[in-house]
């Protein structure tokens, strides 16, 4: 773990082209976490999931609905990113919406093990969040996958609250 001193020179930034490979790593970093953590032998991470989940972030990301920011440090390059997607409402949801509610969502949040704990996925939030503020989004959502509690602790920390509950039995 590497505490807040030693990340001087942090820098949140957007994501250019040259960062493909370190978003890639982070991606399958990010998936492996999950699948480590879960207790239902469901999760995988196969090969070709850091490419494809970049190329369709990036495919949201050309149509002006998404985007992703960086952080990095002097010593060790990309070591964080954050996904912050805004929420088109479809025909049924502005029937059952209220008007003034639009929605962004956190989709993919990934600090590399090192440099956890060090204040640097708050500072991705807060960029994450101005920048779907600026959007126009009035309410932010985030998916934890339940076995995740240090996630829950973290969200629970920056003021999220639980909203939807995702049930699951084997057949
Ligand atoms: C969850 C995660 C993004 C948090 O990022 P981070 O940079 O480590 O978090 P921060 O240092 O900014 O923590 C901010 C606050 O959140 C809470 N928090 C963060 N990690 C925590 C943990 N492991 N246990 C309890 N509280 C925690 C604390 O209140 C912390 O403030 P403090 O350190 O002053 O007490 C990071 O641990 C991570 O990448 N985990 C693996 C992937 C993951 O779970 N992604 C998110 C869900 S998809």
């Amino acid at each position: 773990m590497v505490k807040e001193d030693k990340v001087s020179g942090l820098k949140i930034r957007p994501y250019q082209a040259k960062d493909r490979k370190a978003a890639v790593s982070m991606l399958e970093g990010l998936k492996d976490f999950i699948t480590s953590v879960d207790i239902w032998d469901i999760e995988t991470r196969k090969s070709d999931y850091g490419e494809a989940s970049i190329k369709k972030i990036l495919k949201t990301a050309s149509k002006g609905k998404l985007k992703i920011f960086l952080a990095e440090t002097k010593r060790d390059g990309a070591v964080g990113l954050v996904v912050a997607e805004t929420y088109e409402k479809t025909e049924v949801d502005r029937l059952a919406v209220k008007s003034k509610v639009e929605y962004g969502e956190i989709t993919h949040l990934y600090i590399v093990e090192k440099y956890r704990r060090s204040g640097i996925g708050r500072k991705l939030m807060e960029i994450a969040e101005a920048y779907l503020k600026k959007m126009g989004c009035t309410h932010i959502r985030a998916g934890v996958f339940f076995p995740n509690v240090k996630a829950q602790k973290f969200y629970e920390n920056l003021g999220y609250r639980f909203y939807n509950v995702e049930y699951i039995r084997k057949t």
